[in-house]
């Protein structure tokens, strides 16, 4: 499709009750936000949630010029880039701020920015009024190809990671690539490991693809990713169109998940670790498990390692400068809010391209796997620092 001479590509996630919305991809894709918004509300003001880093590189803008185009005036919320702003504290001051400047039910919300925004500027939405149109403009590579598409939005407890939330869907997302020009290398090869993902879990041809064009994803090749961005959220709307709330193969998407959520705990949502680097530990993890269950093989495993590798991103704990422990790791894995009658639920991959999810995964045996990998990295790290010297 062409848009003011923008060619896009469109996903569209279709919902029950007639419910569907779009997933625009492209290039230039920013310049249609006036466009979209126009459709949204009739007023002449829309509030925008915004990410420091999009307003630092441009980005907002582009959106503020072609919503101004339109008639539009963006009131602009900014929010702190890092975890920390997926707080009670940052929710209630923007709540408070949106509020006291006035707004009514027709008001819409633009969430621009990575994961924390989306998730952020989403509950937002979700809850003001009881609910106002949203527009997600994800910046980033992982909020592109995951958060910003399905719905789930909310906040962290201090007792655990999006703890309190809404599925709450976009009324459009704008996906626009020439973002990711301004985003660092650690952060493409962390989007690039939930790419992965997909291909693990339902798409084994996906899958092949990467593991002959990763690199290229992850370095940025326009069609490369255009292909990956676009397969991923194709894979993402086909699974929330058939489980919008989470009652069933929607899970398989937090493959990996429930170790790397262990993983982000322990490093407490630092830096040190981004999520999807602890979602690419966390899957290496995910296949170990299920070789030891018979549902992989060690050939599967050494695929997915090689495949992630491929976009450069972390693939074991000897590359996090971290010093973790087995039993603080496993307990951590109880805090995992997926919890089914006191039992964890892990996602089992049956070979590349299939997966299950699973309550009977015997949790000596993920003790003895956080064990054995904490030895490995100590031992490669032993084994460089001996190289080096
Ligand atoms: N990120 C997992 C999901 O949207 O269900």
């Amino acid at each position: 499709m062409k848009q003011n001479n923008i060619t896009t590509k469109t996903v569209t996630v279709p919902l029950s009750d007639n419910r569907c919305y779009d997933i625009h991809i492209g290039t230039g894709v920013l310049k249609t936000a006036g466009m979209h918004a126009k459709t949204l509300t009739p007023l002449e003001y829309i509030i925008a949630v915004v990410d420091e880093n999009a307003c630092k590189h441009r980005h907002f803008d582009t959106v503020k010029q072609s919503l101004q185009s339109v008639g539009i005036t963006p009131r602009i919320y900014r929010v702190k880039s890092g975890e920390g702003s997926k707080s009670f504290a940052t929710y209630t001051d923007i709540m408070e701020r949106i509020i006291a400047d006035g707004i009514e039910r027709k008001t819409a919300l633009i969430a621009m920015g990575g994961g924390v925004v989306g998730d952020l500027g989403g509950f937002i939405a979700s809850s003001l009024l009881r609910g106002i149109a949203l527009i997600q403009i994800p910046t980033t590579l992982l909020s592109q190809v995951d958060s910003s598409v399905g719905g789930k939005t909310g906040i962290n407890a201090s007792a655990g990671k999006n703890l309190v939330g809404a599925f709450y869907q976009p009324s459009v997302v704008l996906i626009d690539t020439h973002t990711l020009h301004t985003l660092p290398v650690r952060h493409m090869a962390s989007g690039y490991a939930e790419i992965v993902k997909y291909g693990c879990i339902t798409n084994k041809k996906f899958f092949d693809w990467l593991y002959k064009n990763g690199d290229k994803v992850a370095c940025g090749d326009p069609h490369a990713l255009m292909y990956a961005i676009r397969t991923s959220c194709q894979c993402k709307a086909t699974i929330v169109a058939e489980d919008e709330y989470e009652n069933g193969v929607r899970a398989l998407l937090n493959l990996g998940h429930t170790f790397a959520h262990a993983l982000e705990n322990t490093t407490q949502y630092t830096d040190v670790l981004l999520h999807g680097e602890a979602v690419s530990i966390g899957i290496i993890m995910a296949y170990k498990t299920a070789i030891h269950m018979g549902l992989s093989r060690n050939s599967d495993l050494q695929q997915v390692v090689a495949c992630l590798r491929l976009g450069r991103v972390k693939t074991s704990l000897g590359q996090v400068d971290f010093s973790f422990d087995a039993d603080v790791l496993t307990r951590a894995m109880y805090k995992d809010k997926k919890l089914s009658r006191g039992k964890i639920r892990f996602v089992i991959p049956r070979g590349i391209g299939d997966a299950v999810v699973s309550d009977a995964v015997d949790m000596d045996f993920i003790h003895m796997l956080w064990h054995r990998e904490i030895i490995d990295a100590r031992t490669d790290n032993t084994a460089k620092m001996g190289n080096a010297t």
